[in-house]
């Protein structure tokens, strides 16, 4: 992609996310129209729906050939990464947004012939805004982030939700206890976005999870990508961008000894 179009596209990104932002701000103390999905503490919002709106109708208004992959089903179902691609969550921790009014994201990666370009995570609440352009470098609120350090797993904290110790679960789950205790201690924010983002900015050192969708990590392997961190399947294998994929994402020390000696799919 021509840079000045890339840089275009960064820009209007930005001021679409932030008043967007600023839109959910400033009716956080409103009544909310909460309905569940697929079970009940899968939660959706009248919020969440409307401002996936706001970004299909302002991305369909100004670049009509671009595709656009979101939660809450008012974008395009695609099946190949080709072209230009907006993988948008709308709202990213719902269950915080109901319950919490904070630690709730806004992300967007934009992907070219499948190739994570522009990666954008805003906290909204916070007003911190994390963004990326591939090969540039990662920022928070326009401070370039420091390249990760090469910490050791013992000296780590690891970003992981208590889903593998559930019925049916996909992993090993004696091998993650041992991950659990080898670890200098374990978090869980209900955001995957701030996840990612928190582990770009080094305060996380990896993230282990069992099932995201496209629009939970399209930003976030873009920002740890340009900090010099690894992103894939919780087994190794690469992302595919137009599925759920487990995940597994870290410096590259860290990385390999996670998923070389403590994840055992099942
Ligand atoms: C969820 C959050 C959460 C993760 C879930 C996601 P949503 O996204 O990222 O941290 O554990 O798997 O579905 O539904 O709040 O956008
Ligand atoms: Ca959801
Ligand atoms: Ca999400
Ligand atoms: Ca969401």
């Amino acid at each position: 992609m021509d840079a000045d179009l890339k840089q275009d596209i960064y820009n209007q990104a930005i001021e679409w996310i932030r008043e967007a932002g600023d839109r959910i701000r400033e009716s956080i103390g409103e009544p909310l129209t909460i309905d569940t999905k697929s079970n009940p503490n899968d939660l959706v919002t009248q919020m969440d729906k409307n401002t996936e709106k706001f970004f299909v109708e302002k991305i369909k208004g100004k670049y009509a050939h671009h595709h656009l992959i979101s939660e809450e089903g008012f974008g395009d179902k695609l099946n190949t990464m080709d072209g230009v691609v907006w993988i948008i969550d709308p709202i990213d921790g719902t269950m915080n947004f109901v319950h919490q009014k904070r630690n709730f994201a806004i992300s967007i990666g934009i992907y070219v012939d499948g190739i994570g370009e522009i990666g954008l995570i805003y906290d909204v609440m916070d007003d911190i805004l994390y963004s990326a352009k591939r090969g540039e470098g990662a920022y928070k609120n326009g401070v370039k982030l420091p390249a990760l350090e090469n910490k050791r797993l013992e000296e780590s904290i690891l970003a992981l939700n208590s889903f593998w110790t559930c019925e049916n679960r996909a992993v090993n789950e004696k091998k993650m206890q041992e991950l659990v205790k080898k670890v200098r201690g374990t978090r869980s924010y209900g955001s995957a976005a701030l996840e990612f983002a928190y582990l770009a900015e080094g305060i996380l050192d990896g993230y282990v999870t069992m099932k995201l969708a496209p629009w939970d990590i399209a930003a976030g392997v873009i920002l740890v990508q340009e900090v010099g961190g690894t992103t894939t399947k919780a087994d190794g294998q690469p992302l595919d961008l137009l599925k759920d994929n487990t995940i597994l994402s870290a410096n590259q020390t860290i990385h390999e000894e996670i998923y070389s000696s403590y994840i055992e799919l099942k």
